[in-house]
């Protein structure tokens, strides 16, 4: 189950991504905006974040003007790891290295089908597994903690 979120920015990015989504039969919850009326991104981003953070889904989509505030949002919920990616080097890393739970895309930065590469990749790319991934991983969740 893939939780999509948006605002009016990334409101038509986020219906190409549904479309890309049914194609390859993957369910998912959208968690809004519905339509291309101006409207506070962290509140979508939220929504989303919270969903992957408690396991009703597993991984995220959010789309915005750049990508950045969607991720800079959904980066405030314990247990998220969304990556902005604007490129297919980045999108993978994202996965290997970082195990990342949540694309963030830019619909005023990259083309659409761009995005849609970058969500193939990000769905499809396995999670990071050497061990100086996971410890580098666990380490974030220390900061959670407030470890260090
Ligand atoms: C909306 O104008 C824009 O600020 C928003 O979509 C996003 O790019 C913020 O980071």
């Amino acid at each position: 189950m893939i939780a999509l979120g948006s605002d009016h920015a990334g409101f038509e990015l986020k219906e190409i991504i549904k479309q890309f989504l049914e194609a390859k039969n993957e369910e998912y919850t959208d968690f809004g905006s519905f339509d291309a009326m101006p409207v506070d991104y962290p509140i979508f981003s939220a929504k989303a974040a919270r969903a992957v953070a408690d396991g009703s889904c597993d991984k995220g989509i959010l789309c915005c003007g750049t990508g950045i505030g969607v991720s800079i949002a959904a980066n405030k919920v314990d247990g998220i790891r969304a990556a902005c990616c604007n490129d297919e080097f980045t999108a993978k890393a994202a996965r290997t290295h970082n195990d990342a739970n949540i694309l963030c895309l830019g619909a005023r930065v990259i083309s659409a089908e761009l995005a849609v590469s970058l969500t193939d990749i990000f769905l499809y790319t396995a999670a990071a597994e050497s061990e100086r991934h996971l410890r580098r991983i666990k380490l974030i969740e220390d900061i959670e903690k407030g470890v260090f």
